[in-house]
């Protein structure tokens, strides 16, 4: 029996904490900081993702055995490295890759490099910064609109620009490299547009071995029909029809095996999740980004369909044992339809009371930002709650997370009510 200590705060926490929850092995949950309802599952700790102080405490205090971090930002700052730098720590197994790998998803040219010295397809790319603007102008020239510039460094989601024009693509080109999204556009990688339909693939690693975990679509714009300003994800569908099992193989061949043997060549090792944000072209799997954490909303569709001991996928990929372990999907379909406070993404309000959430049967609510205020459970964000559940096809999951929504209210509430529309 183990303790173990989820880092994060948002669905994608709750629904790890959910599945891990069933595992016979695990003995105390603790989530740092959690929600109102990752409370319901083990002990919330007050101490924020970055806290890297107060998360050796945390481990100390409570004998945790295992360290699974959610988010990647905690990651780029290093907390793995941190915890086997120190001498309390570094024995604590640890799910979440150290800085240097992290950099997959921190830096969009260290990306880039890697998918270029590991032949994994990718679109045609040129990083610029200040010292090879010309380049970067000359660049643009040869290219096709609509023009993609992306931001190097994490910038929340926000740092990647799809313009149709060249002057407007120039000019903010510079915009970029002149603080635009802060340091993180102090280098600005400008790619080739792909047009096709995408999907998320994740796998866990040890960084020998891997195990591939189902695929997933998210929904990333807040108006129906994908229209709309980006959100952080607005559901998800698990699996994705398109992704058939000639695709992902292509997917394993080209992408996920070649990946994890690139790192151990960069001898770059790495415990942890592997996000492959795809797309596909003409049937061609092509990598837009790399992320090195699960994917939110994607996790809370994803976790209803790992049948398999999700607690032994943990322990084997941070101690290197994963070889040994199995993974076993449930057949079903998995659909996660996020409700979002009135406004979101722009300014929105928080402490909305929900209610409704014990009249729920048919489906699973993950928390993706709440708090309790006063014994009720209110809005702590702007994603509020993941209502997740489950189907013979996607029709019929939608149908009864659809009805769920319907019986919870909080002010001004928002869903999508189209997902699964393009597919
Ligand atoms: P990211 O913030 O890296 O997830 O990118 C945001 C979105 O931009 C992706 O989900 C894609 O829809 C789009 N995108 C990124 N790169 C490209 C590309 N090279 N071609 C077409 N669309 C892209
Ligand atoms: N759903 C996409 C992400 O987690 O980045």
């Amino acid at each position: 029996m183990i303790n173990i200590l989820i880092v994060g705060s948002g669905g994608r926490e709750h629904a790890m904490a959910w599945k891990i929850k069933q595992s016979p092995k695990v003995n105390q949950l603790y989530i740092a900081p959690g929600n109102a309802g990752t409370s319901l599952l083990g002990t919330n700790l007050p101490v924020a993702v970055s806290d890297f102080e107060g998360l050796k405490n945390a481990v100390i205090n409570n004998q945790i055995d295992l360290v699974l971090v959610g988010p990647e930002v905690p990651l780029c700052e290093g907390l793995h490295d941190f915890f086997n730098a120190d001498e309390q720590l570094k024995d604590i197994l640890f799910v979440g890759p150290y800085q240097h790998g992290a950099q997959l998803e921190g830096s969009k040219d260290f990306a880039k490099e890697f998918m270029m010295r590991h032949q994994i397809p990718t679109a045609k790319y040129l990083s610029v910064t200040s010292g090879n603007l010309k380049e970067g102008l000359a660049f643009l020239k040869t290219m096709n609109s609509p023009y993609v510039l992306k931001a190097d460094g994490l910038a929340a989601g926000k740092g990647v620009l799809i313009i149709n024009d060249l002057l407007e693509a120039e000019s903010s080109l510079k915009e970029m490299l002149n603080g635009q999204f802060g340091e993180a556009s102090s280098k600005v990688v400008i790619e080739e547009f792909l047009s096709g339909i995408e999907c998320s693939v994740f796998a866990i690693t040890d960084g020998k071995d891997y195990r591939i975990l189902p695929v997933a679509k998210d929904y990333k714009r807040i108006g129906e029909g994908d229209t709309g300003l980006n959100t952080g994800g607005m559901g998800a569908i698990s699996p994705v029809p398109f992704a058939n099992e000639v695709f992902m193989k292509k997917v394993e061949d080209r992408i996920i095996r070649p990946t994890v043997q690139g790192l151990q060549k960069d001898q770059i090792p790495y415990n942890g999740f592997l996000f492959f944000g795809l797309i596909s072209c003409g049937d061609e799997p092509m990598v837009i980004e790399y992320n090195v954490r699960m994917g939110d909303p994607e996790t809370e569709a994803v976790m209803l369909r790992i049948k398999s001991d999700f607690v032994d996928l943990l322990i084997g990929a941070a101690d290197g044992t994963l070889a040994e372990t199995s993974i076993e999907i449930d057949e079903r379909t998995a659909v996660a339809v996020m409700l979002v406070a009135g406004g979101y993404p722009g300014p929105y309000e928080k402490g909305k009371v929900i209610s409704g959430l014990d009249r729920i049967e048919n489906s699973l609510v993950f928390h993706a930002g709440t708090t309790l205020i006063e014994g009720n459970v209110c809005s702590d964000g702007g994603r509020v709650l993941a209502v997740s559940s489950y189907g013979e096809n996607m029709r019929e999951a939608l149908s009864f997370s659809y009805r769920s929504a319907e019986l919870i209210h909080f002010e001004g509430h928002y869903y999508r009510k189209d997902l699964g529309f393009d597919i």
